[in-house]
Protein backbone atom coordinates (compact mmCIF):
# COMPACT_ATOMS: atom_id res chain seq x y z
CA UNK A 1 0.00 0.00 0.00
CA UNK A 2 1.21 3.46 -0.89
CA UNK A 3 0.41 6.33 1.99
CA UNK A 4 1.34 10.29 0.98
CA UNK A 5 1.39 12.73 2.92
CA UNK A 6 1.00 16.47 2.22
CA UNK A 7 2.21 18.43 4.53
CA UNK A 8 4.12 22.19 5.48
CA UNK A 9 5.88 20.18 8.40
CA UNK A 10 7.86 17.03 6.64
CA UNK A 11 10.21 16.53 9.51
CA UNK A 12 7.29 16.45 12.27
CA UNK A 13 5.76 13.24 9.87
CA UNK A 14 9.28 11.94 8.85
CA UNK A 15 9.51 11.67 13.33
CA UNK A 16 6.40 10.11 13.79
CA UNK A 17 7.29 7.37 11.19
CA UNK A 18 10.60 6.06 12.28
CA UNK A 19 8.53 4.16 15.47
CA UNK A 20 6.88 0.89 16.22
CA UNK A 21 4.29 -0.51 13.93
CA UNK A 22 5.05 1.84 11.08
CA UNK A 23 9.19 1.64 10.72
CA UNK A 24 8.20 -1.99 11.08
CA UNK A 25 5.80 -1.48 8.08
CA UNK A 26 8.25 0.49 6.12
CA UNK A 27 11.42 -1.85 6.59
CA UNK A 28 9.54 -4.82 5.24
CA UNK A 29 7.92 -2.98 2.67
CA UNK A 30 4.68 -3.65 3.51
CA UNK A 31 3.56 0.12 3.02
CA UNK A 32 5.86 2.24 0.85
CA UNK A 33 5.54 6.37 3.03
CA UNK A 34 5.66 9.24 0.90
CA UNK A 35 6.23 12.20 2.61
CA UNK A 36 5.92 15.61 0.14
CA UNK A 37 6.82 19.04 1.78
CA UNK A 38 4.13 21.35 0.37
CA UNK A 39 6.87 23.95 0.26
CA UNK A 40 8.94 22.12 -2.92
CA UNK A 41 5.63 23.19 -5.04
CA UNK A 42 5.30 26.63 -3.90
CA UNK A 43 4.79 29.04 -7.08
CA UNK A 44 6.85 32.13 -5.43
CA UNK A 45 10.46 33.09 -4.22
CA UNK A 46 9.79 32.82 -0.91
CA UNK A 47 8.92 29.40 -0.62
CA UNK A 48 5.12 30.78 0.34
CA UNK A 49 2.33 27.94 0.35
CA UNK A 50 -0.08 30.35 2.15
CA UNK A 51 -1.96 33.16 1.71
CA UNK A 52 -4.40 35.79 3.15
CA UNK A 53 -8.31 34.97 2.42
CA UNK A 54 -10.60 36.63 0.60
CA UNK A 55 -12.94 38.41 1.99
CA UNK A 56 -10.99 38.98 5.12
CA UNK A 57 -10.75 37.92 8.30
CA UNK A 58 -8.21 36.32 10.38
CA UNK A 59 -5.37 33.73 9.43
CA UNK A 60 -3.77 32.46 6.75
CA UNK A 61 -5.12 29.35 4.15
CA UNK A 62 -3.15 27.24 2.30
CA UNK A 63 -3.23 28.05 -1.45
CA UNK A 64 -4.60 26.16 -4.06
CA UNK A 65 -1.67 25.66 -6.89
CA UNK A 66 1.19 24.17 -3.96
CA UNK A 67 -1.73 21.60 -3.24
CA UNK A 68 -2.67 20.74 -6.51
CA UNK A 69 0.97 20.89 -7.33
CA UNK A 70 1.44 18.44 -4.80
CA UNK A 71 -1.05 16.08 -5.61
CA UNK A 72 0.03 16.65 -9.48
CA UNK A 73 3.07 15.07 -8.21
CA UNK A 74 2.05 11.91 -7.11
CA UNK A 75 -0.19 11.09 -10.44
CA UNK A 76 -3.77 10.16 -10.27
CA UNK A 77 -4.02 6.96 -8.09
CA UNK A 78 -4.50 8.10 -5.16
CA UNK A 79 -7.53 8.14 -2.95
CA UNK A 80 -7.47 11.78 -1.92
CA UNK A 81 -8.31 12.55 2.08
CA UNK A 82 -7.96 16.10 3.53
CA UNK A 83 -7.93 15.69 7.05
CA UNK A 84 -11.33 18.25 8.53
CA UNK A 85 -13.07 18.94 11.42
CA UNK A 86 -15.78 19.14 9.07
CA UNK A 87 -15.23 15.52 8.11
CA UNK A 88 -16.45 12.22 8.99
CA UNK A 89 -15.44 11.44 12.41
CA UNK A 90 -13.02 8.85 11.64
CA UNK A 91 -13.88 4.97 13.02
CA UNK A 92 -13.08 1.35 12.80
CA UNK A 93 -14.94 1.05 9.50
CA UNK A 94 -13.50 4.25 7.89
CA UNK A 95 -10.23 2.96 8.82
CA UNK A 96 -11.33 -0.51 7.05
CA UNK A 97 -12.66 1.38 4.25
CA UNK A 98 -9.34 2.56 3.52
CA UNK A 99 -7.50 -0.93 4.12
CA UNK A 100 -8.71 -1.82 0.45
CA UNK A 101 -7.27 1.21 -0.92
CA UNK A 102 -3.92 0.21 -3.02
CA UNK A 103 -2.97 4.29 -2.37
CA UNK A 104 -4.34 7.08 -0.51
CA UNK A 105 -2.86 10.57 -0.40
CA UNK A 106 -3.55 12.54 2.94
CA UNK A 107 -3.62 16.06 2.88
CA UNK A 108 -2.99 18.20 5.74
CA UNK A 109 -4.50 21.46 6.70
CA UNK A 110 -3.07 24.36 8.90
CA UNK A 111 -3.62 28.05 9.85
CA UNK A 112 -7.64 29.07 8.64
CA UNK A 113 -7.04 25.22 6.71
CA UNK A 114 -7.02 24.83 2.68
CA UNK A 115 -8.41 26.66 -0.13
CA UNK A 116 -12.50 25.30 -0.50
CA UNK A 117 -11.92 24.60 -4.23
CA UNK A 118 -9.42 21.83 -3.65
CA UNK A 119 -12.07 20.11 -1.66
CA UNK A 120 -14.71 20.87 -3.73
CA UNK A 121 -12.87 19.36 -6.55
CA UNK A 122 -9.64 17.01 -5.64
CA UNK A 123 -10.47 15.46 -2.28
CA UNK A 124 -12.83 11.86 -2.04
CA UNK A 125 -13.22 12.58 1.30
CA UNK A 126 -12.68 14.71 4.07
CA UNK A 127 -12.24 12.72 7.63
CA UNK A 128 -12.54 14.31 11.13
CA UNK A 129 -10.71 12.95 14.14
CA UNK A 130 -13.45 14.45 16.49
CA UNK A 131 -15.16 17.40 17.23
CA UNK A 132 -12.74 19.91 18.31
CA UNK A 133 -9.91 22.09 16.02
CA UNK A 134 -6.49 21.24 16.23
CA UNK A 135 -3.60 23.39 14.62
CA UNK A 136 -2.72 21.00 11.95
CA UNK A 137 -3.96 17.72 9.97
CA UNK A 138 -0.56 15.80 10.40
CA UNK A 139 -1.44 14.75 13.83
CA UNK A 140 -5.19 13.51 12.68
CA UNK A 141 -3.08 12.20 9.48
CA UNK A 142 -1.21 10.29 11.78
CA UNK A 143 -4.04 8.74 13.46
CA UNK A 144 -4.93 7.68 10.43
CA UNK A 145 -1.73 6.29 9.41
CA UNK A 146 -1.23 4.35 12.75
CA UNK A 147 -4.88 2.97 12.87
CA UNK A 148 -4.69 1.60 9.31
CA UNK A 149 -1.06 0.15 9.63
CA UNK A 150 -2.03 -1.89 12.63
CA UNK A 151 -4.80 -3.48 10.80
CA UNK A 152 -2.17 -4.62 7.64
CA UNK A 153 -1.74 -8.55 7.54
CA UNK A 154 1.80 -8.90 8.64
CA UNK A 155 2.41 -5.97 10.52
CA UNK A 156 1.32 -6.93 14.00
CA UNK A 157 3.29 -9.89 15.12
CA UNK A 158 0.15 -11.15 16.89
CA UNK A 159 -2.95 -10.82 14.74
CA UNK A 160 -5.28 -12.39 17.80
CA UNK A 161 -4.29 -9.25 20.05
CA UNK A 162 -5.68 -6.84 17.34
CA UNK A 163 -9.26 -9.05 17.29
CA UNK A 164 -9.68 -9.03 21.28
CA UNK A 165 -9.61 -5.08 21.42
CA UNK A 166 -11.92 -2.37 21.55
CA UNK A 167 -14.49 -2.03 18.96
CA UNK A 168 -13.40 -5.22 17.35
CA UNK A 169 -16.12 -7.07 18.39
CA UNK A 170 -18.34 -3.88 18.53
CA UNK A 171 -17.82 -3.83 22.46
CA UNK A 172 -14.90 -2.87 24.66
CA UNK A 173 -11.53 -4.75 26.10
CA UNK A 174 -11.39 -6.31 29.23
CA UNK A 175 -9.26 -5.46 31.82
CA UNK A 176 -5.56 -7.00 31.70
CA UNK A 177 -3.21 -7.44 34.48
CA UNK A 178 0.53 -7.71 34.47
CA UNK A 179 3.17 -9.09 37.11
CA UNK A 180 3.37 -8.65 40.56
CA UNK A 181 0.34 -10.37 41.12
CA UNK A 182 0.13 -7.96 44.12
CA UNK A 183 1.17 -4.88 44.90
CA UNK A 184 -0.12 -2.14 47.32
CA UNK A 185 -2.49 -4.19 48.68
CA UNK A 186 -4.21 -4.39 44.90
CA UNK A 187 -4.46 -8.23 43.78
CA UNK A 188 -4.93 -9.49 39.93
CA UNK A 189 -8.55 -11.19 40.01
CA UNK A 190 -8.31 -15.17 41.48
CA UNK A 191 -9.75 -16.42 37.84
CA UNK A 192 -6.74 -15.01 35.71
CA UNK A 193 -4.18 -16.79 38.47
CA UNK A 194 -6.03 -20.62 38.13
CA UNK A 195 -5.21 -21.65 34.55
CA UNK A 196 -9.00 -22.92 33.33
CA UNK A 197 -9.26 -21.49 30.26
CA UNK A 198 -13.01 -21.38 29.75
CA UNK A 199 -13.24 -19.64 33.07
CA UNK A 200 -11.11 -17.15 32.00
CA UNK A 201 -13.08 -16.77 28.58
CA UNK A 202 -16.24 -16.28 30.41
CA UNK A 203 -14.74 -13.61 32.81
CA UNK A 204 -12.95 -11.44 30.01
CA UNK A 205 -16.79 -11.78 28.11
CA UNK A 206 -18.60 -10.62 31.10
CA UNK A 207 -16.16 -8.00 31.99
CA UNK A 208 -16.02 -6.67 28.26
CA UNK A 209 -20.20 -6.77 28.19
CA UNK A 210 -20.36 -4.72 31.75
CA UNK A 211 -17.83 -2.61 30.69
CA UNK A 212 -19.08 -1.42 27.50
CA UNK A 213 -22.49 -1.45 29.36
CA UNK A 214 -21.21 1.54 32.19
CA UNK A 215 -19.00 3.49 29.87
CA UNK A 216 -20.46 2.88 26.21
CA UNK A 217 -23.91 1.62 26.61
CA UNK A 218 -24.57 3.45 23.02
CA UNK A 219 -22.07 0.53 21.27
CA UNK A 220 -23.89 -2.41 23.28
CA UNK A 221 -27.19 -0.85 20.94
CA UNK A 222 -25.89 -2.68 17.85
CA UNK A 223 -24.50 -5.72 18.95
CA UNK A 224 -26.67 -9.43 19.22
CA UNK A 225 -26.33 -10.54 23.05
CA UNK A 226 -26.28 -14.38 22.87
CA UNK A 227 -28.16 -16.05 26.44
CA UNK A 228 -24.85 -16.46 28.01
CA UNK A 229 -24.13 -12.41 26.94
CA UNK A 230 -27.11 -11.84 28.96
CA UNK A 231 -26.19 -14.19 31.54
CA UNK A 232 -22.93 -12.86 32.23
CA UNK A 233 -24.48 -9.10 31.63
CA UNK A 234 -26.54 -9.96 34.82
CA UNK A 235 -23.88 -11.50 36.78
CA UNK A 236 -21.76 -8.82 36.19
CA UNK A 237 -24.44 -5.58 37.25
CA UNK A 238 -25.32 -8.29 40.70
CA UNK A 239 -21.13 -8.15 41.11
CA UNK A 240 -21.29 -4.42 40.98
CA UNK A 241 -23.97 -4.13 43.16
CA UNK A 242 -22.59 -6.08 46.10
CA UNK A 243 -18.97 -4.23 45.64
C1 LIG B 1 -7.04 25.33 12.69
S1 LIG B 1 -7.57 24.07 11.63
C2 LIG B 1 -8.69 24.90 10.56
C3 LIG B 1 -10.10 24.80 11.00
C4 LIG B 1 -11.12 25.37 10.05
N1 LIG B 1 -10.94 26.80 9.93
C5 LIG B 1 -12.52 25.08 10.56
O1 LIG B 1 -12.96 25.77 11.49
O2 LIG B 1 -13.18 24.14 10.06
C6 LIG B 1 -6.18 23.76 10.63
C7 LIG B 1 -6.09 22.36 10.06
O3 LIG B 1 -6.04 21.42 11.10
C8 LIG B 1 -6.62 20.20 10.68
N2 LIG B 1 -7.62 19.82 11.70
C9 LIG B 1 -8.06 20.58 12.72
N3 LIG B 1 -8.95 19.94 13.47
C10 LIG B 1 -9.10 18.71 12.93
C11 LIG B 1 -9.91 17.58 13.23
N4 LIG B 1 -10.75 17.58 14.27
N5 LIG B 1 -9.80 16.49 12.46
C12 LIG B 1 -8.95 16.46 11.39
N6 LIG B 1 -8.17 17.52 11.06
C13 LIG B 1 -8.24 18.62 11.80
C14 LIG B 1 -7.19 20.43 9.30
O4 LIG B 1 -6.31 19.86 8.35
C15 LIG B 1 -7.26 21.93 9.20
O5 LIG B 1 -7.10 22.38 7.89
Amino acid sequence: MIINFITIFPDFVESFTSFGLIKKAIRNNIIKLNIIPLSDYSTDNQNRVDDKPYGGGPGMLLRYEPIKKAMDSLGNNAYNIYLSPQGKKINKEVICNFLNMPEITLICGRYEGIDQRIIDNHIDEEISIGDYVISGGEIAAMVVLEALVRRIPGVPEDIESILSESFENGILDYPQFSRPETINGLSVPEVLLNGNHEEIRRWRRKMSLGITQSKRPDLLKNVKLTKEDDKLLKEYVDEQKKK
